[in-house]
């Protein structure tokens, strides 16, 4: 009888391979969640862009908000501020900032009058190298409060793979198991857009903490509320109205907001950008933002800009919404696939 002295050997070896298997299958799910491939909770910066900038994507554009003007100006600061935050924007005097108009979307020759939400961002720096870059839209709070669930609404938006339109009944189904959207369809259904960039409302949404020098914290949102009387007559009919608009209203003189800064009590959420403030809410206004002068997009001085909520001074500080930090993300992916493209010279042949 012959004996087979490799089969302890062999056996050992089985084992090895079952481990490595095992070791090697560990990690790829450990890879494949933290990707985001896997589970709700996997939602990442990447898939964001992906879902927002849809089938056709527009080559060296925002994928989101991509339609814009820039658009340059000062803002003259109260100095009612300077208690409550460090930063230099809150002292009294005049602060140079780059800004942008924009509708959201991910069309950047979408018309501009069927966008539902219109932007204004704007970009500090500061002498001592220190940045500002907000961002604010016409709604004053968020339909959800979690990037999971903003994920999901998007998808609820998305045009039907098929009939490549929107089913308004699956945003219907969205919005019935999210009853914290609330606030948001309440503004919703009072919203009427206006016919220019300059008499909108626009809205920091998610809340940031004022810091002052001893290190005390007052959580704010803040709105840019418009000094222009309401325009009664659409400037044009085109997919454009909205910048020929501002561009005939900049010839008359500045484009003037205030921004007015709304206080957080102990009874409100910070953290959570569904949940509107009462009204009743302290209000300081910090002074007036002028916006002067404008150009296109393209080689703009707004281009290059990502107007991330994270960019802050000293003196202003995150809150723990964990939709800022999606925010930042996402921006920075944006911002890296158009600006590859442009480097790369693939850019759309459409104005900017
Ligand atoms: C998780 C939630 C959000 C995601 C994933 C998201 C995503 C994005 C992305 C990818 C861009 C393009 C960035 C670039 O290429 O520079 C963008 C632009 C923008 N977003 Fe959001 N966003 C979110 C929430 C918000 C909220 C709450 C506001 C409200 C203040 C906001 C306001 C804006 C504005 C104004 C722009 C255009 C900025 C510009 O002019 O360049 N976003 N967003």
């Amino acid at each position: 009888m012959q004996t087979n002295h490799n089969e302890p050997h062999n056996r050992h070896l089985g084992w090895r391979y079952l481990v490595i298997a095992v070791v090697i299958s560990a990690l790829a799910v450990a890879f494949l969640y933290a990707a985001g491939v896997l589970g709700e909770k996997g939602v990442t910066a990447q898939k964001f862009v992906n879902l927002q900038q849809g089938r056709s994507s527009h080559p060296g554009f925002r994928r989101a908000h991509a339609k814009g003007m820039c658009v340059s100006g000062e803002f003259e600061s109260s100095g009612a501020l300077a208690a409550y935050s460090t930063s230099e924007v809150f002292q009294q005097g005049s602060h140079g900032f780059v800004g942008r108009f924009s509708i959201a979307g991910n069309n950047p020759t979408a018309p501009d009058l069927k966008a539902p939400v219109r932007s204004l961002a704007l970009s500090f720096a500061f002498n001592d190298g220190q940045q500002w870059r907000l961002a604010m839209n016409t709604p004053p709070v968020m339909a959800v409060s979690t990037p999971e669930d903003f994920f999901q609404q998007l998808v609820a938006l998305s045009p039907d793979a098929k009939t490549g339109k929107r089913d308004p009944q699956k945003i219907k189904d969205f919005f019935a198991v999210h009853p914290e959207s609330k606030d948001f369809n309440a503004w919703r259904a009072s919203y009427t857009p206006t016919n220019s960039f300059a008499d909108e409302q626009y809205h920091s949404i998610n809340a940031f903490y004022l810091v002052d020098g001893q290190g005390n914290q007052q959580a704010v949102r803040w709105a840019a509320v418009p000094n222009a009387s309401p325009t009664l007559e659409l400037e044009s009919n085109t997919a454009d109205a909205l910048r020929m608009d501002l561009l005939n209203k900049l010839k008359n003189g500045p484009v003037s907001f205030d921004m007015v800064f709304s206080f957080a009590d102990a009874s409100d959420d910070e953290s959570n950008p569904a949940i509107a403030w009462p009204n009743e809410r302290k209000t300081l206004t910090a002074g007036t933002i002028n916006i002067t002068s404008s150009e296109a997009q393209t080689n703009g001085a707004c281009d290059g800009i990502r107007f991330d909520p994270l960019i802050l001074p000293q003196g202003i500080e995150p809150t723990n919404d964990p939709i800022l930090r999606a925010r930042s993300a996402a921006y920075a992916e944006s911002y890296r696939r158009r600006a590859r493209e442009q480097l790369l010279g693939e850019i759309e042949g459409v104005e900017k």
